[in-house]
């Protein structure tokens, strides 16, 4: 296993390119995985999708486990040749995303979907997701069709995110003072 370098937006076309389907589950695969797994942890991601790896092929992981109160809880996810089957509800998201580093933006997302896609043995898999976790689906599949979220972005949230985070900061330190 080893933490291969997440391509950032700008970088590289690799992120707009339409990635093609896995049709070999092999070693080579499961050592992409691996890799795209430790990577994410590393980074503290939630989700990586092998272009971001500059891989283009139809993979993605996804672990909201820090989110279990969301919908998450389920540990790591890969999802080989992912297919959004079934879509409903709407959620407006507070999305990030590893290649586009420091920024954040509100997105609509479903509120559930119905996925189906094949594990690292290529065997068919379906998963249904809702909350967090459909966010998350929704966001890493995009990436196989060379979609960023900063292409849906209804508002750049960044600087209010930050701008709260300070005042939570000066607000703590105001307490324990
Ligand atoms: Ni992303």
């Amino acid at each position: 296993m080893a933490i291969r370098r997440i391509v950032k937006l700008g970088e590289d076309d690799v992120l707009r390119k339409h990635a093609r389907r896995v049709d070999k589950f092999d070693r080579r695969l499961g050592m992409l995985l691996d890799d795209m797994a430790d990577t994410m942890y590393e980074a503290d991601g939630v989700g990586l999708a092998a272009p971001q790896v500059g891989i283009l092929k139809r993979a993605v992981v996804i672990d909201v486990r820090d989110d279990e109160d969301e919908g998450g809880g389920v540990g790591l996810i890969e999802l080989i040749n992912p297919e959004i089957m079934e879509a409903e509800g709407s959620q407006m998201c507070i999305e990030g995303c590893l290649s586009v580093p420091g920024r954040r933006g509100k997105v609509e997302r479903p509120e559930k979907v119905r996925v189906h896609a094949q594990d690292r043995k290529g065997r068919h898999i379906e998963l249904e997701a809702e909350g967090f976790l459909a966010n998350a689906v929704c966001h890493e599949i995009d990436h196989l069709d060379g979609i960023m979220y900063t292409d849906k972005m209804i508002e750049d949230v960044t600087d209010q995110i930050e701008e709260a985070a300070r005042q939570r900061e000066s607000g703590e330190e105001g307490e324990a003072e």
